[in-house]
């Protein structure tokens, strides 16, 4: 039985799989509150590379991906798909597991394969900076290792709590030649206007995004790149799921399930939507099952409400058409830093509204047990964003032993744990609590934005119902 299913450097795709013309009915549009109506794109140029927001509403179902991205890529692509043979005789179980293993990047996670395709097409459009948000820094630094690849400049607005307990991922994007300011910081308006009410704020992603557009709109020769959420930044992400395709080939698989861990969407998406297509193209040899894993701190797909909400704390987003907890959503302290976002990818939220995503929720102690289950088993330390599925992975596979199925799960290992261990180092010393964020609290967030926005209904109206 392979162990590791490995694919030549020529076999990395050659396009990206584009999920809007598949969707089961059209994309709602984002809204611009100054109009109520949907956003004109130009007034997005001036925070989106011009190519980006093309491919944005691109409804080509493939897009080629340029020979400079592909070229980089190939660093680390295509990355390996793993048996967890190890994992499974220690359960006992007749299922079958494979994981894709992302870690394998240099930052150590699947972000880099958007950061570096939106780093080219902002190079190309003679950009010379880039602004971004972090959470825990796999997304900072991977677009500090996007741009330092084209000789391009970036800003990382890191929210102050990570920025403050997890001080090796800020020394990595320094290592690439980001600037990183721990958010909210002082290098803004909006991040000023925090710190004089509460010196001490421990930010949120929310804020951060706020700060990295207000930079990027308050200087030339400078644009913003978001991680994930957007229709082509998933989109970016599906090299992970067609590179699969071909290595189940090679062993004569499919799988019954597809699991992947949600912050905004990107990584799970680029999974699962080359299997999606597959599936509505009627080519996939059995039914699939795509599910969804997530924090009960951040609870956006089993508790958010489907409405339309700012993508940002200071609201200087289009309103997305997304589950939400709330734009001014402050999340527990969770080590899983990369899923404290209030909202989701609408894409991803679409196909959750429509019955195509199963979601389920993990608190962070039952998360950790797995993490250390599977460390154990397969070696690999996995980073806390990632172990929400294998929290689910295990109790499916310990399903699957009592029935006695041999079901094929495939998930993503979307990135390691090397720089977690202080999360690891609480959850041994029994110092990690379970966080469950209050529904009450999501009821009074959507509540306060229906007051100041009282036209929502309408448009929820006109486009979600
Ligand atoms: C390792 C890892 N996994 C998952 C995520 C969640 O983001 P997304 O849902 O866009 O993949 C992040 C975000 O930072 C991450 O760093």
């Amino acid at each position: 039985m392979s162990r590791k299913i490995v694919l030549d450097e020529n076999s990395l795709p050659k396009n990206w799989y584009n999920i809007l013309p598949d969707l089961p009915r059209p994309l709602p549009p984002p809204i611009d509150p100054s109009t109520k109506g949907p956003i004109d794109p130009k007034k997005l140029e001036r925070v989106f590379a011009k190519e980006l927001l093309r491919q944005e509403l691109s409804s080509e179902r493939w897009i080629p991906i340029p020979e400079e991205v592909r070229d980089v890529l190939r660093l680390w692509r295509p990355t390996p798909l793993y048996r967890a043979v190890n994992l499974e005789k220690m359960l006992k179980t007749p299922a079958h597991i494979y994981y894709k293993f992302e870690g394998v990047s240099p930052p150590g996670s699947h972000k880099p394969n958007t950061a570096v395709a939106q780093a080219y097409y902002n190079m190309k459009e003679g950009v010379e900076r880039l602004t971004t948000e972090t959470g825990a820094g796999q997304w900072g630094s991977a677009l500090s290792f996007a741009t330092s690849m084209f000789g391009m400049k970036c800003t990382v607005y890191m929210v102050r709590a990570s920025y403050t307990q997890k001080p090796a991922r800020r020394m990595l994007m320094h290592s690439w030649g980001a600037e990183v300011y721990p958010s909210p910081s002082d290098k803004t308006n909006f991040g000023r206007s925090l710190l004089s009410q509460n010196p001490e704020h421990p930010g949120s992603l929310g804020i951060a995004i706020s700060e990295a557009l207000e930079d990027c709109v308050t200087h030339d020769n400078t644009k913003y790149s978001l991680g994930s959420v957007l229709n082509h930044v998933l989109m970016h992400q599906t090299v992970q799921g067609l590179e699969c395709l071909e290595q189940l080939k090679q062993v004569d698989e499919y799988p019954d399930i597809v699991a992947g861990c949600v912050g905004g969407g990107s990584s799970f998406s680029g999974l699962f939507w080359p299997f999606y297509y597959e599936v509505v193209s009627k080519k996939a040899p059995k039914k699939v099952k795509f599910v969804a894993t997530e924090p009960t701190a951040c609870p956006t797909m089993t508790k958010g409400i489907y409405t339309y909400d700012f993508g940002d704390t200071a609201k200087m987003t289009p309103l997305l058409p997304m589950y939400t907890l709330g734009s001014d959503f402050i999340p527990p302290p969770i080590h899983a830093g990369g899923l404290r976002y209030h909202g989701d990818a609408p894409t991803l939220c679409l196909l959750l509204h429509e019955g195509w995503i199963e979601p389920h929720a993990y608190d962070q102690v039952s998360v950790f047990d797995a993490a250390v289950t599977f460390a154990r088993a397969e070696g690999f330390l996995p980073g806390p964003e990632p172990s929400h599925t294998i929290r689910y992975v295990i109790d499916e596979a310990l399903r699957c032993k009592q029935t006695g199925e041999e079901k094929v799960i495939l998930f993503n290992l979307c990135g390691h744990g090397a720089f977690d261990l202080h999360a690891y180092e609480e959850f041994f010393e029994g110092k990690l609590p379970p966080w469950y964020y209050p529904e009450d609290e999501i009821k009074k967030s959507i509540e306060r934005l229906r007051q100041e926005l009282q036209w929502l209904p309408e448009v929820e109206k006109q486009f979600l119902a």
